[in-house]
């Protein structure tokens, strides 16, 4: 289902752990554009192999709609990667979407796992490629390697920032993973955003940022969103279904933005093709001058828009 997904909209990523049961048979009621079941960090490790046996029951008999479906793996350092992939794939395969890969050092691993993949797929019956990757930047090591990271493989759709793990890989002194940082003037994050984005987009990904720990602090929660947004980024994870609903609205642009961008391609149409006069490239709109650039600026307007179900007034 890569083909299916690859241009869904991921504006809100919920994380559900995949051994509990209650939170599991929830997801499906939260309006998440994409669910990943974690098999990773949010399950201890002596329930690891009990949950497997929980996300796959998940993905078959519960009804995801159309939203993007992923399941979290565990990262190559542990002794759980392939086994994941044998029985999560191997037995769910045909409604999961993407697997997760965290902890992405290296393009070999990304390549390791599609390789994994497409065995596992053959096995299962499945069509070749069918099952997409999301990689997770949450190292040192893996932010220096993003862009042959973003490369490796056609399967790829999404590249993920992990605040968290990655505060921790670089000795940042903090206890709380993606929240801002008032002793620091300006945004700690503000490059790796920037890289991971840049990396993401030259290879034709989306580009989503990770958790946001303070699940109580709404308002924070929503400043904190607007920075990638601003920035560019697709989407960002949700702990708790009371993120989804802001997610959602943050990273969709606004009815005043979607018509307006819309207004300014018919401006630029009639301004270069129309028969009113002479075809210019750039011309007056309002009290600004547009040009080509401002067409692809609002070309993305009107594909997330249209992704976010938005409508022209
Ligand atoms: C997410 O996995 C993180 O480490 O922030
Ligand atoms: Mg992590």
């Amino acid at each position: 289902m890569s083909a299916r997904t690859r241009d869904l909209p991921r504006r809100s990523c919920l994380s559900v752990p995949g051994s509990s049961e209650r939170f599991l048979q929830k997801g499906p009621s939260v309006p998440a554009d994409m669910t990943f079941l974690d098999l990773e960090d949010s399950v201890a490790p002596l329930e690891k192999d009990g949950a497997r046996a929980k996300v796959v029951d998940a993905v078959k008999n519960l009804d995801w709609g159309e939203r993007v479906l992923c399941v979290r793996i565990n990262a190559w350092d542990t002794k759980w990667t392939v086994f994941d992939v044998i029985e999560v794939v191997g037995n769910a395969g045909e409604r999961l979407d993407e697997v997760m890969l965290p902890k992405v050092q290296t393009p070999a691993e990304v390549v390791a796992l599609d390789l994994l993949l497409t065995q596992v797929e053959a096995q299962a019956g499945l069509p070749l490629g069918h099952i997409g990757i999301e990689a997770q930047i949450e190292t040192a090591r893996g932010l220096i390697n993003v862009e042959e990271i973003c490369a490796a493989s056609p399967r790829l759709e999404a590249i993920v920032f992990g605040p968290a793990d990655f505060a921790a890989s670089m000795e940042m002194p903090v206890l709380t993973g993606g929240v801002h940082i008032p002793d620091y003037p300006g945004d700690h994050f503000h490059y790796v955003f920037n890289k991971i984005l840049m990396a993401g987009r030259a290879n034709g990904l989306q580009v989503i940022d990770g958790p946001f720990l303070k699940v109580r602090e709404h308002d924070a929660f929503r400043d904190y969103c607007k920075r990638t947004k601003v920035l560019g980024y697709d989407g960002k994870w949700a702990l708790h279904p009371d993120q989804v609903g802001i997610l959602n609205e943050v990273f969709s642009p606004t009815q005043e933005q979607f018509d307006r961008a819309w207004a300014i391609l018919d401006a630029y149409r009639e301004a270069t093709e129309g028969d009113s006069g002479e075809r210019k490239g750039a011309v007056m709109f309002g009290d600004e001058m547009i040009d080509e650039a401002s067409r692809k600026m609002a070309i993305k307007f009107v594909a997330r828009g249209d992704r976010a179900g938005l409508r022209r007034s």
